[in-house]
């Protein structure tokens, strides 16, 4: 019997500049686990897209539509077909990535009915030992996505993670993120 079903489409985020480094290295995992059990995966690496940070014209609140006409409207796209994302940054001075941070103020002209009842993941990697370190970041996402109607099932927090790859050596971290892309398909 043909399937018409579509299937759920994961869309992974990358905030990171790094590529090959925490954030990139732990979202390719949950991917990969994802694309095993059955679903469609997808990525965006934020810093080889044109993102123009918001300027607060307010011009989309009266046109529906942004000033800035870059990379933004095929992110959009990927992110309208996919059920599910994947957000991670590094944490850079208590904060997200400068890429991540300009991805997200653009959310402010989108039509909130994109993110609507999609499921979120959320990675978080930093230098530094202790979680406290990561909480700001920890927390905008905690608040971001259920105020644009998104569902936050878990985040990854990848501390004391300072070099550039180092997660592939934390076993417990790797099986945390394949197991997180494997329980996706439900
Ligand atoms: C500009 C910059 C700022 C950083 N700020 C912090 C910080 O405030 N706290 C922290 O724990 N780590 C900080 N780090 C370390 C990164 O969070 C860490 O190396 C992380 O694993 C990078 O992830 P990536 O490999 O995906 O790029 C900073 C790194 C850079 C380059």
């Amino acid at each position: 019997m043909v399937n018409f079903m579509s299937k759920r489409k994961v869309l992974g985020i990358i905030g990171s500049p790094r590529k090959n480094g925490n954030t990139d290295i732990l979202i390719r995992e949950i991917l990969q686990a994802a694309e095993e059990s059955g679903l469609e995966t997808d990525s965006v690496y934020l810093y080889d897209c044109e993102i123009h940070p918001c300027t607060a014209c307010d011009s989309c609140s009266k046109t529906k539509k942004c000033i800035h006409d870059d990379d933004m409207t095929g992110i959009i796209d990927k992110i309208g077909e996919s059920s599910i994302l994947v957000l991670g940054t590094p944490v850079y001075w208590w904060g997200p990535s400068a890429q991540m941070k300009a991805f997200i103020d653009r959310w402010y002209g989108v039509d909130r009915s994109l993110f609507k009842g999609k499921d979120c993941l959320c990675v978080i990697p930093s230098g530094a030992e202790s979680k406290h370190y990561s909480r700001h970041v920890v927390g905008m996402f905690e608040d971001i996505i259920p105020y644009v109607g998104m569902n936050l099932m878990k985040t990854i927090i990848a501390s004391g993670h300072g070099p550039k790859g180092s997660v592939r050596n934390d076993t417990s971290l790797m099986e945390q993120a394949g197991s997180l892309g494997r329980g996706l398909n439900h």
